[in-house]
C-alpha cells in the first residue's frame, strides 16, 4: 500500500504540470480565439479539482502531526499560512478570468490574470518543493503504519465524495 506522502507527491507532480501550462497560456493571452478553450479548462481546474489535495492534507494528514509536531507552530504552520495566501491569490485570479473568459479582454484584466497567475505558479511551485523536501519527509520518519493506513482511508473517502 501507498504511503499518503506517496500519493500527496503524486498529485504534486499532476499539478505541477498544471502550472507550466497556466505559464505557457499566460504569455498568449493577447491571443484569445488561441487560448481560451485552454484557459477555461485551467481555470476550472484551480477554482474547484485542485482544493481536495489542500483538503487531503489539512484534514486528513495533517492531523496526525499532532503527537510530534504543535499546529501552531514549526514547518506545519508555514503550509498552512501558505495554503491561505494561494487561497487568496487564486480568488483574485479567478476572478480576472472569468471576466477574460466572457470576452473583457482589457489591458486591466490581462494584467490581473498575469499578476496573479505568476504569483500564484511560483507561489505553489515553491510551496511544493517545501512539502516535498521537508513537511513530507518528516511525516515519512514519524508517522506509524497504522496513521498512514488512517490516512490513506481517508483520502479515498475523500475522493469518492467528490464524485
Ligand atoms: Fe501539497
Amino acid at each position: 500500500m501507498k504511503k499518503p506522502t506517496e500519493l500527496l507527491r503524486e498529485e504534486h507532480q499532476a499539478v505541477l504540470e498544471k502550472l507550466d501550462a497556466l505559464e505557457d497560456v499566460l504569455t498568449n493571452l493577447e491571443q484569445e480565439e488561441k487560448i481560451s478553450a485552454k484557459l477555461k479548462v485551467l481555470a476550472s481546474f484551480f477554482e474547484t479539482d485542485f482544493w481536495l489535495h489542500f483538503d487531503k492534507e489539512e484534514k486528513a494528514l495533517f492531523p496526525e502531526f499532532d503527537n510530534f509536531m504543535p499546529r501552531g507552530s514549526g514547518p506545519l504552520a508555514v503550509m498552512i499560512d501558505e495554503h491561505e495566501v494561494l487561497r487568496e491569490t487564486n480568488a483574485v485570479m479567478q476572478e480576472a478570468m472569468t471576466r477574460y473568459l466572457n470576452h473583457d479582454g482589457s489591458a486591466e484584466v490581462i494584467q490581473a490574470i498575469r499578476q496573479n497567475g505568476h504569483h500564484f505558479i511560483e507561489f505553489l511551485r515553491n510551496h511544493i518543493f517545501k512539502e516535498d523536501s521537508i513537511l513530507f519527509q518528516m511525516a515519512e520518519m514519524h508517522l506509524q503504519p497504522i496513521q498512514n493506513e488512517k490516512v490513506v482511508k481517508l483520502f479515498a473517502e475523500m475522493d469518492r465524495d467528490r464524485t
